[in-house]
């Protein structure tokens, strides 16, 4: 029964450890930015796929890229993205838009939430 317990105790260790490192390190929007890439595509080319593109975002209208079936209520919602509304969005996406297809536990660390935003951005000019 208590044979178990060390290693236990160890994994947690390592866990807690590698937990610690990472938030003293900047963070990197591009790792943030992995788990979308899933469903998203952004950058030159970029086309809707599982998701829709993600390119200029900041300033557009919820739910209006031509090539991506949205639900209606992404394309009801009013939103226009903006950095309020996307840190909203992405802690909590069916908060904001309640009955969403986008299918995700949200980002709950501020630091990680501002490196995704940022690395969002770099895409503004992207086509
Ligand atoms: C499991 C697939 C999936 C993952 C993972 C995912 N998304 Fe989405 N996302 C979607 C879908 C599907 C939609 C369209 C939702 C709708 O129509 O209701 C969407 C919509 C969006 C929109 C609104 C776009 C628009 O044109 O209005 C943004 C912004 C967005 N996602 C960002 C992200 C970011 C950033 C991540 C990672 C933190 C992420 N998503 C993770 C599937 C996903």
């Amino acid at each position: 029964m208590r044979r178990g317990f060390p290693c236990a105790a160890a994994l947690l260790l390592a866990l807690a450890a590698s937990g610690c490192s990472r938030r003293d390190g900047p963070v990197d929007g591009a790792t943030v930015f992995k788990p979308c890439a899933s469903c998203h595509q952004i950058g030159p080319n970029a086309r809707g796929g599982f998701g829709p593109q993600l390119n200029a975002l900041f300033g557009r209208r919820a739910g209006s890229t031509a090539d991506f079936a949205y639900s209606n209520a992404m394309k009801t919602s009013g939103i226009v993205w903006d950095e309020p509304t996307l840190a909203a969005f992405l802690r909590d996406p069916d908060k904001v838009v309640p009955g969403t297809k986008m299918r995700f536990w949200g980002i709950h660390d501020e630091r990680d939430l501002a490196a995704l935003i940022a690395y969002l951005r770099t895409y503004q000019d992207a086509r």
